[in-house]
Formats: structure tokens, C-alpha cells, sequence
């Protein structure tokens, strides 16, 4: 059987930076984020029962021909593809080709939609259809922990879990609870320095990593709350506070990662600057140098041709809040 899922990526507002067990994905921290619409990956698998393997994966570049993904890239799937066919007892090999509708591994979370739209093609074509906590929690073992928020849309909280079969992501609302844009302003998409593995790895060497878990439990709450009542006003500087913060660990982490480039500082004070003319906007960013401006729909308008007008910038993608994967009759082959 043959199955295509098209899985967003998503854009944290309370950041996963950290793990208490790296290789099954399972925080420190719970972690809130929300789902995209526009930043997505397009996974097909098939499944060949009596085909004895090794899995075949490809991947479709930019220019639309199907190439071999880089090795470590192709490593992490074959990988989960192994999970997958051992947690539900069969053999037999996959075919699988996956395509981003944007810039790969330029801190635009694109391991998230990829292993979520992996998991959900090649469990599709087992002929599994698993309930989204089973789907969550699988796409988690992938090792790409953003991964179990992208098989939810709309605003979605992963828990830090207690072990590692209960670390899964639930719905806080749907997207249709609340209409947020997302301007990302691409400064670099050249794929990042250090990964985000390597730094969960190193973040409980930063001397702020334990002032940051106490100080998140409260924060957490007010997300939530903001989240529930629609509250920008509330949510905005503890985007910009979480974002800030996570960089912070990263920098000071024992060798440290800088993940900024001039143009992230630039951009950052362009949104003060926007503030400052009264236009709501909030900057949060994930483990890359490009930052992606929350705001309501009235204020996109703005917050793009401010943006636009930076030389610092080289591109935007204008995204929103979305209801999360989907199946699809278009296949990659
Ligand atoms: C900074 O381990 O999920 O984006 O596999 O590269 O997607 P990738 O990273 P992952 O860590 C995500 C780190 C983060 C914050 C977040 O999305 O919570």
C-alpha cells in the first residue's frame, strides 16, 4: 500500500531544550507550541511485504527530481522505519521518498514535520491507522522530540511525561480557536552549525539551565491562560522572554553554540521598533539564526513590508497557526 502525508512543522512558544533520556526524546520540560500551515514536509511510503529490504529512501530537492538524502539524514529514517515495522511485529521493507516545502535544517523545525509525516505515511502504509497520542509518541522515538507536537494542529502541549511510553503531545486548542500569523524572516538558511541534539546534549552544562526549569512552571501557566483567552498582550513578551532564553543556554553552554547571525539582531530590533509604532508583534525563534514574528492577521501587512525592507533579510515566509497532517492522493512516486 501506498500512502502520502503532508505534516507541518510547528513553532514553539515554550521551547524543548533539553532531555532527560536524549536518545528516546524525553524533556526536561514540558513545551507549547503551534502548528503551521505553510512549512511543511510531503512523505510517501510503500510498503513491499515480501520484499526482504534494505528500505529505499529518497528525497526530492528544490529543483523537483528524487536524489539519496544525506547520509545522517538517511540514517535517522531507515532508523525509524526499523521502529516502526518492529513495534508492529512485521517485515518486509519500505520505499519512501520526502520533499520540505522550505529551507531544511535552518532552525525551521524541519525534522518535526518530517519524522510526524514519516510516521504518518509509513504506519498509513502498514495499514495502521493509530489513535494521536500512539502516532505522538512514536514520531517522539524518531529522536526529533518536535516531531511528537506535529502530529497535533492548532496549539498543542507536550508534556515532560514520566516514562517514555507515556511522553506524547495533547491538543490545547484547535487553530480555529485562534487566528495567529507567523512572519519568518530568513536571515540565513544555510543549514545550522551545531544541531539540536547536540545541543540538548550540552544545555545542562549552562549555569542557567537549572534557573530556567524553575522559572518555567510559572511561565507555563500564563501560556496557557494566554492561550485560552486569545491574550496577546500577555502571550507576546514571554515568546520573545522563551526565545531569548534558549539562546542564552545555548551560548552558554559548555563549548558554546551561537546559533544568531547579524541579521537575527536585526530583525529582533525591528520588531521593537514595530511596537513601538503600536503594531503587535512578538519575535520567538528555534535552534537557528531566522525568527518568526507572532502577531494577529491585522498587523501581517505590516510586519512583512517591515521586514521586507531589512538588506539584513532574504526572504519571508508568511505561515499561520493549522489544523495539522493530512493524508493525500499525491504521491512523490
Ligand atoms: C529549539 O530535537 O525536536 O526547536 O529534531 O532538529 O527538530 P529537531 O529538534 P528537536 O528540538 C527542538 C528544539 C527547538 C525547540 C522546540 O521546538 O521545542
Amino acid at each position: 500500500m501506498k500512502v502520502t502525508a503532508v505534516a507541518p512543522t510547528n513553532i514553539a512558544f515554550i521551547k524543548y531544550w533539553g532531555a532527560r533520556n536524549l536518545e528516546a526524546a524525553i524533556p526536561f520540560n514540558p513545551s507549547i507550541s503551534m502548528t503551521l500551515t505553510r512549512c511543511v514536509s510531503r512523505c510517501t511510503a510503500e510498503h513491499r511485504e515480501d520484499d526482504s529490504g534494505p528500505d529505499e529512501v529518497l528525497v526530492r530537492s528544490p529543483g523537483g527530481g528524487l536524489g539519496r538524502p544525506a547520509p545522517e539524514f538517511a540514517r535517522r529514517i531507515r532508523e525509524h522505519l526499523s521502529r516502526i515495522r518492529g513495534s508492529f511485529g512485521r517485515a518486509g521493507a519500505f520505499h519512501v521518498a520526502t520533499e520540505n516545502s522550505f529551507p531544511s535544517a535552518a532552525g525551521l523545525a524541519s525534522s518535526a514535520s518530517g519524522f510526524a509525516g514519516l510516521t504518518l505515511a509509513a504506519t498509513g502504509a502498514l495499514g495502521i491507522e493509530l489513535d494521536p497520542a500512539v502516532l505522538s509518541s512514536l514520531a517522539r522515538q524518531s529522536g526529533s522530540g518536535s516531531a511528537a507536537r506535529s502530529v497535533l494542529g492548532g496549539y498543542v502541549e507536550w508534556p515532560a511525561g514520566e516514562g517514555e511510553e507515556r511522553s506524547y503531545a495533547l491538543p490545547l486548542a484547535p487553530a480555529t480557536h485562534w487566528d495567529l500569523r507567523n512572519v519568518i524572516a530568513l536571515v540565513d538558511s544555510a543549514p545550522k552549525p551545531v544541531s539540536s541534539r547536540e545541543g540538548h546534549r550540552r544545555a545542562t552544562t549552562s549555569p542557567f539551565f537549572g534557573r530556567r526549569q524553575e522559572i518555567l512552571p510559572s511561565r507555563l501557566r500564563t501560556v496557557r491562560e494566554a492561550i485560552a483567552a486569545r491574550d496577546l498582550d500577555r502571550l507576546g513578551p514571554l515568546l520573545e522572554e522563551e526565545a531569548i532564553e534558549l539562546h542564552l543556554v545555548a551560548m552558554s553552554s559548555r563549548p558554546p553554540i551561537l546559533y544568531w547571525r547579524p541579521g537575527t539582531l536585526r530583525v529582533l530590533e525591528a520588531v521593537r521598533e514595530l511596537r513601538a509604532r503600536g503594531v503587535a508583534a512578538w519575535a520567538t525563534m528555534d535552534a537557528g539564526p531566522n525568527v518568526h514574528v507572532i502577531c494577529p492577521p491585522d498587523s501581517e501587512e505590516q510586519v512583512a513590508r517591515a521586514l521586507n525592507r531589512l538588506p539584513e533579510v532574504e526572504g519571508l515566509i508568511r505561515d499561520r497557526v493549522g489544523d495539522g497532517p493530512q493524508l493525500v492522493a499525491e504521491h512523490l512516486f
